[in-house]
């Protein structure tokens, strides 16, 4: 019934229904459910209630110093360099106060956004020093704006580096405030359509894969990102490590694959894991752009 009320409304209304998640109580029910949460019952019941996110979540991660650990040791760096890394998401006013006060209005969207496994990005975005990160899905925009604050912090260092970011949403990147979006290219459409073209040409340093994570996705980014690479690359597989296909493609193509768990502090999702690959001088399909 639901979906095809949904199928009677413009791409653009259905987008913008998506702003009244957090009426959406049986969807965020079922969500409690296949995330398998094991969360207080207080906890699910808030979040059923009142908590306006269903497709992506912000949260707190309750082991952080192990994450550190376990990031420091896969991306070869000291654990001190990443904790101060992690330390400048603190400090940062556009992750903090700035990015509270940009969205004070939207009922759609917590004013409290902590990264929770974004961090791992931020701080991977920050060792790697990138020149192309490639996103594939935006949502509001919580993983663009961390890996655009890793790109500006680079920038003042030295290094400057673009982020290339895919959504067939046309609202997709809302939290994303126009001051800090610098070089950001938001490419407005199906990654199956706009990816390789938009990488023709250039060398990929880092994707983040965080459209639905089917075989089928994940096979064509990745993909994408392997025929395009840069001398050295790094996929992340934001599923959690549940989809396969990205451990499969290491074993195929000769990368290091990498899986750091996390747990969350007080949120319905209870823990997961930020999975992914290192892919040093990799394979070239399709051959390298110049
Ligand atoms: C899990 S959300 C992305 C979360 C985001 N990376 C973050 O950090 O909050 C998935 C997004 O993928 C988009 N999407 C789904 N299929 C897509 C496709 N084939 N190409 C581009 N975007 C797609 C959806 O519109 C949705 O906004």
């Amino acid at each position: 019934m639901r979906s095809a009320l949904t199928r009677t409304l413009s791409p653009k209304w259905q987008h913008r229904a998506r702003r009244l998640d957090r009426l959406r109580w049986v969807a965020k029910f079922k969500a409690t459910r296949s995330v398998h949460s094991n969360a207080s019952l207080r906890r699910r019941l808030a979040y059923v209630l009142f908590d306006p996110e269903l497709a992506s979540f912000s949260f707190e991660l309750e082991n952080e110093q192990e994450v550190i650990a376990g990031l420091a040791v896969a991306l070869g760096q000291p654990e001190d360099t990443l904790a101060t890394y992690v330390a400048e998401t603190r400090a940062d006013p556009e992750l903090n106060e700035e990015l509270a006060r940009h969205v004070r209005w939207r009922p759609d969207i917590k004013r409290r956004q902590p990264l929770g496994h974004r961090l791992a990005w931020y701080v991977m975005a920050r060792v790697y020093e990138p020149k192309l990160i490639v996103e594939t899905g935006i949502h509001r925009g919580l993983g663009s704006l961390a890996l655009l604050r890793a790109l500006d912090h680079n920038r003042r260092e030295g290094h400057p580096g673009e982020l290339m970011s895919f959504d067939t949403d046309p609202e997709a990147g809302s939290i994303v405030r126009d001051q800090v979006q610098g070089d950001w290219r938001r490419i407005l459409g199906s990654t199956h359509d706009r990816l390789l073209p938009a990488l023709a040409g250039r060398s990929v340093d880092m994707l983040f894969q965080d459209t639905p994570h089917t075989e089928e996705n994940q096979r064509l980014e990745f993909e994408a990102a392997l025929s395009h690479a840069a001398p050295r690359l790094l996929l992340l597989d934001a599923s959690g490590g549940w989809a396969p296909t990205l451990e499969a493609l290491c074993a195929e193509q000769g990368g290091a694959y990498h899986r750091v768990p996390f747990r969350t502090r007080d949120h319905i999702l209870s823990g997961s894991a930020i999975c992914f690959a290192t892919f040093e001088n990799a394979p070239i399909r399709g051959g390298r752009p110049g």
